[in-house]
């Protein structure tokens, strides 16, 4: 029986992570909409507007890297400005709080590290840094911003090769150290909170399932339906950054901004 709308779910949820042994949480790209950051399949969402094939696949990548860095260009000035918001500081204060072993996330905003997260799989890359993918080299993202400012690509120094934000693009595979750690998690979690994911990309979509596998149960936060909604113990069709700090809150955790850092993870350039 999943536990659906209003207090009842909410209620439901508090329960079920109170009593959670193991949980982890799986993020997506609504965790971080109410930071400013646009997801991708919301109605309002980027690929409401862009082509995904065009703008964040390898294949893109190479064929035309100056309509790959117009698309990054503004991701990359939206992030300076984008802050954790409160469901970002509750995932932390469950984690201090020993009711969260990890933060498996499909997003490249580093909002989960800077809101306090200790335990962080990016499964999808960051936006912290570029790498060149002729000889491997890795530099800090503030490169390849301050190129884009100049209208040059960024380029390697070592090969001139053009870099690349070292996030998984469609084509790419995700990154195996990672996805060893995520799946790890999954298969040993005895519950799974999802937050603010379409569940629609493979692999990562993969992993509810995972946990679902080895007996655990799912509770789902998320805006619109999801794949998986049916086969959730608790469903809150929800503003993530309205039900998490609730949940937090009715597990004793308050809203401790006293430490919770602000500052964006992609450095503005000085
Ligand atoms: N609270 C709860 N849910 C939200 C919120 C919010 N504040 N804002 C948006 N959502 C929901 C949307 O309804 C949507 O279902 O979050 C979901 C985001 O789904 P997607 O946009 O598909 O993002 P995500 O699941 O992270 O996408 C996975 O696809 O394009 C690739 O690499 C990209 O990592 C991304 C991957």
């Amino acid at each position: 029986m999943t536990a659906r709308a209003g207090a009842g779910a909410l209620g439901e949820a508090v329960a079920r992570v109170r009593a959670a042994r193991a949980a982890v949480a799986f993020t997506g790209a609504g965790i971080s909409t109410p930071s400013g950051l646009p997801d991708f399949r919301s109605p309002q969402g980027l690929w409401a507007t862009v082509d995904p094939t065009m703008v964040a696949s390898r294949s893109a990548f190479e064929r035309d890297p100056w309509r790959f860095y117009q698309f990054y260009r503004e991701r990359l000035d939206r992030l300076r400005h984008a802050a954790p918001n409160a469901a970002h500081r509750a995932l932390a204060a469950l984690e201090r709080a020993g009711r969260l072993r990890a933060v498996i996330t499909q997003n490249v905003d580093g909002l989960h590290q800077a809101a306090g997260s200790q335990r962080v799989i990016e499964l999808h890359g960051n936006l912290r840094e570029a790498v060149c993918p002729r000889c491997g080299q890795r530099w800090p993202i503030a490169v390849v911003v301050a190129a884009l400012a100049q209208d040059r690509l960024p380029r390697c120094d070592r090969c001139a090769a053009v870099l690349k934000p070292n996030v998984v693009l469609f084509e790419d595979l995700v990154p195996a150290d990672a996805w060893e750690a995520a799946t790890a998690l999954a298969r040993t979690a005895d519950l799974m909170l999802v937050v603010g994911s379409s569940l629609q990309v493979v692999p990562a979509a993969s992993l509810p399932q995972e946990t679902l596998d080895a007996g655990g149960v799912l509770l789902i936060v998320n805006r619109e339906p999801t794949p998986y909604d049916h086969r959730a113990a608790v469903v809150l069709h929800d503003d993530a950054a309205r039900v998490l700090p609730a949940l937090a809150a009715a597990l004793g955790l308050g809203e401790d901004r006293s430490d919770a850092p602000t500052n964006s993870p992609v450095q503005p350039v000085e």
